[in-house]
């Protein structure tokens, strides 16, 4: 393939002629314009040797020998691109992942939600307090959250600030896994007060004592430390929403013939934006990278098949993960199909959950929560109908913070909807806090342990 127009009329600026939605309408065209040239001259947030190394990764997974952990915030926001915040979502992230590999008895992939998860899909273009309609917030990337008219004008220097944010915080996760951060080994690092708090304390402490000792025994025979792992074992992931931002750090290589996004490892396409025609399958048609593309209760077998056939024709490995947010309530009566539709296109993808999206409920306040029984039910569900339909359940997503927030009910401390208030501190989605990821990554090790 020659740099620009391919043989299927791809570039990337192709999804130009095509419908975007959800994106940003700019006051001032030359201003953007500017930004867009900086950013697409700036150097690359990640490398595609990175991105391939990953989708090769994924690949192995898509043959159940690997499985999936993605987690991060719903929406990060610049002002906490902090050391403390970031090192905390970075420690649950690698601690899940021990307890998941030791439960799933297979190595597995790390991806954060992080380092670009600065834009997000709106259901409505403006919100409405008292007599004021105004923009509706899209995300740190575009705009901002305090409600005035001033603050909801979308603001092209923030693509700049975002993909200067998500240097700082990729810089800095680099660093702390290169250092050998997350002395995983060390009991008294891992914040397990809340074990005592649960029905399954015992069940718990056994993982942890045999997690423990499994790290004793790997290093005894390895001779160094576990956590002394290759340089890249944590990649990044966002929603490829704002297709002018990626446009601007989508890039040809020329060792390797392909145009990838090196905006971050791994996109996702979201649920408001996978129409067959619209301008984000076009964009992300034609890069190289891995791709995820989340499908929910209006997803149709026809559609589905179309998404396949246009963003990966060539079925290859690696290339497609299918991340699914029915809900508890829906997933029995949806998943069996989307199983079938796939199955019926020969195509290879990796099967992931997001126990998430599916489950937001509002409380009597009007507070968005999830409860940790919903979200642990689905992912139980899920577990058993692909195993049903001899598929592999090849991974999770899901929104956690490594913070002590109180935002989804339930866990071991039995948050109920009167305690949301303490520590409610998401301005979109409501995330698992430290306690609640871990004891769901225990509940999956135990489950799939057994
Ligand atoms: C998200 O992942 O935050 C999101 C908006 O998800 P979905 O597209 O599945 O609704
Ligand atoms: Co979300």
């Amino acid at each position: 393939m020659t740099r620009g127009h391919d043989q299927t009329g791809w570039h990337p600026a192709s999804w130009h002629s095509r419908k975007a939605v959800q994106q940003p309408s700019y006051p001032d065209a030359a201003a953007v314009e500017t930004v867009l040239g900086s950013l697409s001259r700036l150097p690359p947030l990640v490398v595609s040797g990175e991105v391939e190394a990953l989708k090769k990764q994924i690949a192995e997974a898509q043959r159940g020998h690997r499985f999936l952990l993605q987690g991060g915030d719903c929406a990060e926001s610049f002002d906490e691109c902090n050391s403390d915040r970031i090192a905390k979502k970075l420690k649950i992230l690698l601690q899940m992942s021990v307890v998941l590999l030791h439960g799933l008895k297979k190595p597995v992939i790390r991806v954060g939600r992080m380092a670009g998860q600065y834009a997000k899909p709106r259901s409505a273009d403006t919100e409405t307090r008292d007599a004021l309609t105004l923009p509706s917030y899209r995300g740190d990337l575009v705009n901002r959250n305090g409600f005035t008219a001033g603050d909801r004008v979308p603001d092209p220097q923030l693509m700049m600030r975002g993909y200067e944010r998500a240097a700082l915080t990729l810089n800095f996760v680099r660093a702390l896994v290169d250092g050998g951060f997350a002395d995983l080994h060390h009991p008294e690092y891992w914040d397990l007060d809340f074990v005592a708090h649960s029905p399954l304390a015992k069940q718990y402490r056994r993982i942890v004592e045999s997690i423990s000792d499994s790290l004793d025994f790997f290093e005894s025979i390895s001779g160094g430390p576990v956590h002394h792992t290759r340089r890249i074992d944590f990649y990044s992931s966002h929603e490829g929403l704002h297709l002018l931002y990626e446009q601007a750090q989508t890039r040809f290589i020329e060792l390797r013939g392909h145009w990838y996004n090196l905006s971050t490892h791994f996109p996702w396409i979201g649920m408001r934006t996978a129409d067959v025609d619209g301008a984000h399958v076009e964009f992300f048609r034609g890069i190289s990278n891995p791709l995820a593309i989340k499908i929910g209760p209006g997803m149709t077998a026809e559609w589905l098949q179309e998404l396949i056939a246009r963003l990966n024709p060539n079925n290859e490995p690696g290339r497609l993960t299918l991340i699914h947010r029915f809900g508890a309530g829906e997933i029995e009566s949806r998943l069996p199909a989307m199983i079938d539709a796939v199955r019926a296109t020969g195509s290879t993808v990796l099967w992931s959950c997001d126990p998430m999206h599916g489950n937001t409920e509002s409380t009597a306040s009007g507070l968005k929560t999830r409860r940790f029984d919903n979200i642990l039910k689905e992912v139980e569900l899920a577990f058993e109908i692909h195993q049903e339909a001899g598929s592999y359940l090849g991974g999770v997503h899901v929104e956690l913070t490594g913070d002590d927030v109180t935002e989804c009910t339930g866990g071991a401390r039995g948050l109920t909807d009167a305690d949301l208030a303490r520590a409610y501190m998401s301005q979109v989605d409501p995330r698992l806090n430290y306690e609640q990821a871990l004891e769901l990554a225990m509940r999956i090790a135990g489950l799939r342990g057994r």
